[in-house]
């Protein structure tokens, strides 16, 4: 288990959920003390709906949403109106429901037919916003994540060629079992997060789970070990059913 970790185990998804409303809005609230933005990436899939569905009612008059900063982690190669894309989940759970200016809003361009270009297009984003130092990372104030059945984590699916990237921030990462790409912020990134925090949820969950935080697979065969934040902090917040196999002494 990661030292620096921090796993925290709740009862049911209605407490992940809130536990993880008020990690966000404090998240915001301390950042913001010392600078004049909150930069999050979301993770899709179903998982983190109840979340911002959540942030857009009990915290919409809360959090001063003009001085937060959207982008995604992930996300499918399919159009921004498709009922697969993380954004449109976000969107319509979220962003279409609290005051937060669209020019704060940075979503994947999956318009763009060929998956590298748009990769590439969303790293050069990602430099014109954050501006890093020639060979460094942009650092996020928070990226969120899921982590599948299979132990992937944003789209780092087992045995994809992006899990051996090094220097990229973003990459087009082929997904043999969907038959398509997907577009991925890459370990190293993500590693660089100021906070990195995982929602898992649910039974089907807890086999990868016991094994990404107790057992010795390879990272190759569980991309969620890839995550190991350099200096920031790593959350597991995760409901019974999914820490199920977990020893005691860590449920
Ligand atoms: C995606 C995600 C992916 C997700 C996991 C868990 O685009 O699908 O970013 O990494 O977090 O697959 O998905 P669920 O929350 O639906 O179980």
């Amino acid at each position: 288990m990661v030292e620096t970790m921090d796993l925290r185990i709740v009862p049911d998804t209605a407490t992940l959920f809130q536990a993880a409303a008020t990690e966000f809005a404090s998240q915001v609230d301390s950042t913001l003390k010392s600078s004049d933005r909150f930069t999050v990436a979301l993770s899709g899939g179903s998982t983190p709906k109840g979340l911002f569905t959540l942030l857009a009612s009990n915290y919409r008059d809360r959090l001063p949403w003009n001085r937060i900063f959207f982008f995604w982690g992930d996300e499918r190669h399919v159009p921004p109106d498709s009922a697969e894309s993380n954004y449109r989940m976000a969107s319509e759970a979220l962003l279409s429901k609290v005051p937060v200016p669209p020019g704060n809003i940075f979503r994947v361009p999956t318009e763009n037919p060929d998956a590298d270009q748009a990769a590439e297009e969303y790293e050069q984003t990602l430099r014109d916003f954050f501006h890093p130092a020639p060979g460094t990372f942009p650092q996020f104030d928070l990226i969120l994540l899921g982590m599948g059945p299979d132990g992937h984590t944003a789209s780092l699916f087992p045995g994809t060629e992006a899990l051996q990237e090094k220097s990229r921030f973003v990459v087009a990462n082929w997904v043999d079992k969907f038959k398509t790409h997907r577009i991925t912020f890459t370990a190293p990134l993500i590693n660089q997060a100021k906070m990195v925090e995982f929602l898992v949820a649910g039974s089907d969950k807890s086999p990868a789970l016991h094994e990404v935080l107790e057992g010795n697979q390879p990272t190759e065969l569980y991309p969620s070990k890839l995550i190991r934040p350099v200096n920031g902090r790593l959350i597991w917040l995760v409901d019974k059913a999914a820490a199920a196999s977990l020893p005691r002494k860590s449920a």
